[in-house]
């Protein structure tokens, strides 16, 4: 056995040949067991564990039996599983030196302990490596962070083809699976699948996270769903290419892997060089909802800005309303509408550079078009605030068009791979952003519009995935959301109140690795609310609600063709950070005052929603869509509920509020701005529909309230208010 530190340092607690280390905080417990000289295993993250607990009957209850067919002295998977035991899973590490020292064996160095977390430090002396693992515990939510350092001790390079950020061991029990993927329009579909002795495997090689597959999983015991069983989600932040792998070992024990994706050649690590991996948050709960509340609280305390804590703006953003038709009568009289309807920021999107009349050119140009704007952005900009609301700017600081002056002076700036043609994507090249003169001119670019106009916010997009994404020679492809996190930093610190959104063809980049410059994502460019209430629905298993940028379309939804009503629309909306992206110049003065009502609710109700505690809503027909937010004193909730389809019963089912505080008593109303939708379909409405009806919580959660008949599409919104 390696010798360990004593003092602070020591493990927990030791016996002859075992050693153990135990984080708490938030409610739940970690536990590491080394045995026999091998590596840590991970045997416990969950619940609390009690005080007394004794380590060493801990690790001898869920030691493994030694089966036939194997090596002679079989290494269960442990938290940095290597080929070279005999162990036949993914192993954390692929590396080699030009092909030589392919297998590697770590053996455990020392162990650093403090309050929160664990260092475990662990070193290869033939091929000379070292790696330490980063574990804490957050003492007030229980997320666990978990991380890889890797550091090339040797004169030669490391070539490395897989690390893996995290590779947890997960409870034998746990044998089902989420994970989410879609397109772009349709982001964060739900796919639910058992875990048999297949691999699942996720991956991104688009260069960002991508709409078809989400670094995250959640994973549990049979049956789990948002309110029992046993419960982790998994999620890495990071915006590039990614793998995550989950396949039971040779035991039948579930082991999850997260890291990079690294193309051919990408990834070497120089002689003395360190490699930091992106971290991996978990977080356990009976139920999905427990699980991510803890994230959500998390993400809230040590990772979102701190302008996300303040009453977010209502958006009013040109993009649905004007698309490229830039014209200042058109986007003033866009203002009077936005203000009108309670705006609080007009967001001009893409379409306002030089050159850039539709999307075939002028991407990289960033100047403003003086063919459309012959007095720059002044007079828009002016006219917003002269109207009460702040100014935001559309950039794809990380495209170009081939049709561009930038292109034309600087060819050599765009990713590549030299001889091989790169195809385009809405007619666009991709930046090498890791170039410093490339971050150069775009913070240059940036930093001189945001101080001409004073730019309060600015939509970050970035629209094509990153094929043969290289130098010229080798792929960089990992280095650039770094960079672009880097850029983003660089404006900040010269613009500290400065918002950006990330937004990648909607939802295409919306990790928790932008999450800390960016307080807001764009979600989806699909504002059809009833595809959409899904979406946030699923986006809230990592992201709090109030980080959703959340947009009020047109009446027939433009990626879809589907007619919602306003109403619908705007209950959708309220799930996130409220706005408008509609042409609000054709609505109607009563259609004006129905958005009013809701933008109004918004107001109100904002401040407590940024804390607010997310809850599903179970048992509820197929076809209905339910979620709910509950503030976190418990003094009062919003729940709004769709109905995606014509129900099998007449009745829409029974709205069970889960979440009050169990012994308080609360107001229950229905806060649409009418119930007229409702009439022709309900010859008599539920009685409390109409009067509210007061109730204790408990009973609010176990009885619930009988829902009325709600048409297709439909959407009502509930607000409790607890009784003094
Ligand atoms: C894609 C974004 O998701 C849209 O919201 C819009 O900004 C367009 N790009 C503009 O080109």
């Amino acid at each position: 056995m390696p010798t360990l530190p004593s003092g602070p340092n020591a493990p927990v607690n030791a016996s002859a040949d075992s050693l153990f280390w135990r984080l708490d905080g938030g409610g739940c417990s970690l536990v590491l067991v080394a045995q026999s000289g091998a590596l840590p295993r991970l045997v416990y993250f969950g619940e609390s564990l009690p005080k007394d607990v004794d380590a060493a009957s801990l690790a001898s209850a869920v030691s493994l039996p030694l089966a036939h067919a194997s090596v002679d002295n079989p290494v269960p998977a442990s938290v940095f599983p290597m080929l070279s035991t005999g162990h036949g899973g993914p192993p954390a590490m692929r590396g080699h030196r030009g092909g030589t020292s392919f297998g590697h064996r770590f053996d455990l160095d020392a162990v650093e302990q403090s309050a929160q977390s664990l260092a475990l430090r662990l070193r290869d002396a033939v091929i000379g490596l070292r790696v330490v693992l980063n574990v804490s515990l957050d003492a007030s939510t229980g997320v666990c962070a978990w991380h890889t350092t890797l550091h090339n001790h040797a004169d030669t390079p490391l070539q490395i083809d897989w690390l893996a950020s995290a590779s947890i061991e997960l409870p034998v029990p746990f044998c089902e699976a989420e994970h989410f993927g879609g397109r772009w329009g349709q982001e964060l579909q739900c796919r639910r699948t058992s875990l048999d002795n297949s691999p699942l495997l996720l991956e991104s090689w688009r260069g960002r996270t991508g709409h078809q597959s989400y670094p995250g999983l959640v994973v549990g015991e049979a049956g789990f769903d948002s309110h029992g069983g046993q419960t982790l989600i998994a999620h890495m932040a990071w915006s590039g290419n990614h793998r995550v792998h989950l396949q039971r070992d040779d035991n039948g024990v579930p082991v999850m892997q997260f890291g990079v994706g690294y193309h051919p050649g990408e990834c070497e690590l120089a002689a003395s060089a360190l490699l930091e991996t992106p971290v991996v948050y978990l977080a356990v709960g009976t139920g999905r909802d427990q699980a991510r509340q803890r994230l959500h609280r998390y993400a809230r305390c040590e990772l979102l800005p701190a302008w996300t804590r303040e009453p977010r703006a209502v958006h009013c953003n040109s993009w649905e309303a004007l698309y490229f038709n830039h014209d200042l009568g058109a986007l003033k009289t866009l203002i009077d509408a936005a203000a009108e309807a309670g705006a609080e920021r007009f967001v001009l999107d893409d379409g306002w550079f030089h050159g850039r009349r539709n999307d075939s050119a002028g991407l990289g140009d960033w100047g403003v078009d003086p063919t459309v704007y012959p007095d720059g952005l002044h007079p828009v900009v002016d006219y917003a605030r002269q109207r009460g609301l702040q100014f935001g700017l559309w950039f794809e600081p990380e495209m170009v068009n081939p049709d561009s002056d930038v292109m034309r002076l600087h060819p050599e700036w765009c990713l590549r791979l030299d001889g091989v043609e790169t195809p385009l994507a809405r007619q666009q090249l991709a930046l090498d952003v890791s170039r410093s003169d490339v971050q150069a001119y775009l913070i240059e670019s940036i930093a001189s519009l945001v101080e001409t106009y004073q730019i309060d916010y600015i939509k970050w997009d970035m629209n094509r995935d990153l094929v043969l994404p290289g130098d010229g020679q080798f792929a960089v492809a990992a280095q650039q959301p770094d960079a672009v996190r880097l850029m983003m930093q660089q404006l900040l610190a010269r613009f500290p109140t400065l918002e950006i959104e990330s937004c990648a063809s909607g939802g295409g980049r919306l990790d928790w690795g932008m999450l800390g410059e960016c307080g807001r994502v764009w979600l989806s460019d699909n504002l059809d609310p009833i595809d959409r209430m899904r979406m946030q629905c699923a986006a809230t298993t990592f992201l709090p609600s109030e980080v959703l940028g959340s947009h009020v379309g047109h009446a027939r939804a433009h990626l879809t063709g589907r007619r919602t009503t306003l109403s619908t629309r705007a209950i959708v909306a309220l799930g996130g950070q409220f706005g408008f992206e509609t042409d609000l110049r054709g609505l109607a003065a009563t259609e004006l005052a129905e958005l009013g009502h809701y933008t109004s609710l918004y107001k109100t109700h904002r401040q407590w929603l940024a804390e607010a505690v997310h809850w599903s809503v179970v048992g509820l027909p197929a076809g209905m869509l339910a979620e709910g937010r509950v503030a976190v004193d418990g003094s009062q909730a919003l729940y709004s509920v769709l109905a995606t389809s014509a129900t099998a019963d007449a009745p829409a089912g029974v709205m069970r509020l889960a979440g009050l505080a169990n012994d308080a008593r609360y107001t229950v109303e229905v806060i649409n701005a009418s119930l007229d939708e409702l009439a022709p379909y309900n010859r008599a409405l539920p009685r409390w529909c109409l009067d509210g009806v007061t109730l204790n919580g408990s009973v609010l959660a176990m009885r619930g309230v009988q829902l009325p008949i709600m048409p297709a599409h439909c959407a009502l919104l509930l607000h409790c208010k607890r009784v003094s």
